[in-house]
């Protein structure tokens, strides 16, 4: 009965044969290695998944561009070796709860580009999950009991959803998070506490949101955050001490936002910062922010463009490039 769509089986030794062993559009490539099965399912008309077409000891398991609406627990627990589970750009709705049981290889999960509106609580118990990608879908919360608490999560991606807040309960519980993505969401703050059970989260991306500002205590949870990208929301200023604790943070992204200037301190101890789109007001209080790009030349990215918007007559400067004089500052 799974006849309608063809098993190209690949006989391949080396792991830099799978590499090259793209399938084509229309059918299921199959790779063997010596220690993984892949199953790779490019573009394939499937309404549900076939798992019993596909070999009992899958363990990476990808298909993508193949418009499949619904998924049963049922059709994923026969494949109990899969390491890597990836259904991204189907049509997926809905998940049931207990998708995972059974799957207690399962550490990596990806499930971006389809329709999820919601999430059943305890979807994604029962597999020693590493990485979640969400990415792409219609979310606008998560249920704290979607993962376990204390869940071995390290990687959570869920960029590019609708989000308006952080969902705070379901991020107390994972305290083993090193990198979190909230990209292209609409969030306009950050719930005070929402981050401070997350104390080995090293990279944070909260690009193109609409934050307006952030509280001096947003990060005190995270010491060891290393890369901070803000850019693309509509910060104004940045409140002192916001970066104490972070003795690791070399890079912060800060592009476009709508910063006049920057609190001292803010960018001690950063190696790399991007400052370039934002409305720099260029009189003697950018002093800070004018010693820090003078002495991190090197340190600014290529096509950073970091000029004065006003006073009127500053306006387009470059900020590297203007005298401390002219700034009415001493040097
Ligand atoms: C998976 O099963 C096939 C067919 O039974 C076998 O040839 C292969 O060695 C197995 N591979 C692994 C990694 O267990
Ligand atoms: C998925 O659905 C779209 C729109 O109906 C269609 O154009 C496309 O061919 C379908 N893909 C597959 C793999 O059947
Ligand atoms: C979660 O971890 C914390 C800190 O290690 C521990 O105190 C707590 O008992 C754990 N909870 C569960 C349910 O394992
Ligand atoms: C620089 O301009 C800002 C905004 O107009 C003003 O608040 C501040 O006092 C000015 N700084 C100095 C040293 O004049
Ligand atoms: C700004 O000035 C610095 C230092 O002279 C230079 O390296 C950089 O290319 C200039 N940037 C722009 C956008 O002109």
């Amino acid at each position: 009965m799974y006849s309608y769509y063809f098993l190209t089986l690949a006989l391949l030794h080396s792991c830099s044969a799978y590499a090259q062993s793209v399938s084509s559009p229309g059918e299921c490539r199959l790779v063997f290695n010596s220690d993984e099965v892949l199953v790779i399912c490019d573009s394939v008309n499937f309404k549900t998944l076939p798992s019993k077409g596909f070999p009992e000891n899958t363990t990476d398991l990808t298909v993508y561009l193949s418009n499949l609406s619904s998924i049963a627990s049922d059709d994923l627990k026969i494949l109990s070796h899969l390491s890597r589970l990836s259904l991204t750009r189907n049509q997926l709705h809905t998940l049931p709860a207990d998708l995972l049981l059974g799957l207690s290889n399962l550490y990596v999960l990806d499930l971006t580009g389809n329709k999820l509106t919601s999430l059943p609580s305890r979807v994604f118990h029962h597999s020693p999950l590493v990485e979640l990608t969400l990415s792409d879908n219609l979310l606008s919360e998560i249920d704290a009991d979607c993962l376990p608490v204390n869940s071995s999560l390290q990687r959570l991606d869920l960029s590019s959803n609708k989000f308006t807040q952080l969902p705070v309960p379901f991020l107390r519980r994972l305290t083993n998070l090193e990198s979190l993505d909230f990209k292209n969401n609409q969030l306009e703050e950050l719930t005070p506490g929402a981050l401070t059970s997350l104390p080995k989260l090293e990279a944070l991306y909260l690009e193109n949101n609409r934050l307006k500002s952030l509280d001096a205590s947003a990060f005190v949870g995270n010491p060891n955050l290393r890369q901070m990208f803000l850019s693309g929301n509509h910060l104004e200023s940045l409140p002192a001490g916001l970066f104490l604790k972070q003795d690791e943070l070399v890079f912060l992204d800060l592009r476009s936002n709508y910063l006049q200037n920057l609190t001292p301190g803010v960018l001690d101890g950063r190696s790399y910062a991007v400052l370039s789109g934002n409305p720099w007001h260029c009189n003697a209080s950018l002093a800070y922010v004018w010693h820090w790009l003078c002495m991190n030349e090197k340190r600014i990215f290529h096509d950073d463009k970091i000029t004065c918007q006003t006073p009127e007559h500053m306006k387009g400067k470059n900020i590297t490039e203007i005298a401390a004089a002219e700034l009415g500052i001493k040097d």
